[in-house]
């Protein structure tokens, strides 16, 4: 009866120790990105900012799980449909704000659209989209973890053969 809980506890261990191996790093951790940049949510000052939030969005990956922070002062964050991003019209809006600190969660793969309420702002230059995609890519240094090989297997390897010595043991005392 001990030996048969030992033997039990034994392979329990064992199984735990592969879990742990087995679900190391991986670990993929949601970011929060400030649009753009230093400059915030304004509305764009020359002509040659007409493109900024565009080019902003181009230096950034956007993965479901993000967020996105928009820090402005008197003005609006419209979340619209593409054609709303295109004709500056904010009439068919699909969520507003104006608390002048809002945090958007990007929920859903696919392009998100939003603009300024202001069509003067938003002809400006003040709209941005991005392109939600869903995986991260895992990073090339380190592909991911098996139980059975690099250190895992030293731990788990011996622990497997005193198992198995363990079983045959208890089962020839019964
Ligand atoms: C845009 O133009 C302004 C002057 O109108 C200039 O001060 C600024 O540096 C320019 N910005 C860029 C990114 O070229
Ligand atoms: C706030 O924005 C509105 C519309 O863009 C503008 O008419 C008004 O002058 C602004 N107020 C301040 C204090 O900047
Ligand atoms: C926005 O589009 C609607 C039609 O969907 C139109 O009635 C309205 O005048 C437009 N607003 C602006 C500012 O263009």
């Amino acid at each position: 009866m001990m030996a048969s809980f030992l033997c039990f506890f034994c392979f329990a261990s064992l199984f735990t120790l592969v879990l742990i191996t087995s679900s190391a790093p991986a670990a993929v951790t949601a970011e929060e990105f400030k649009v753009g940049g230093d400059d915030g949510w304004r509305q764009p000052g020359s002509a040659n900012e007409t493109e900024m939030y565009a080019r902003w969005a181009a230096t950034v990956r956007f993965h479901v799980g993000d967020s996105l922070r928009f820090e402005y002062n008197n003005d609006t964050v419209v979340v619209v449909d593409k054609w709303g991003y295109y004709h500056c019209n904010s009439s068919h809006g699909i969520s507003v704000f104006n608390d002048g600190n809002t945090v958007i969660n990007l929920e859903r793969p696919g392009p998100v659209y939003f603009v300024s309420a202001d069509p003067d702002h938003c002809k400006k230059g003040q709209r941005l989209m991005v392109e939600v995609i869903s995986l991260r890519s895992p990073p090339d240094s380190s592909p991911a973890p098996s139980p059975f090989s690099g250190a895992g297997s030293f731990l788990v390897a011996p622990q497997l053969v005193f198992c198995y010595v363990l079983l045959i043991a208890v089962s020839f005392n019964m």
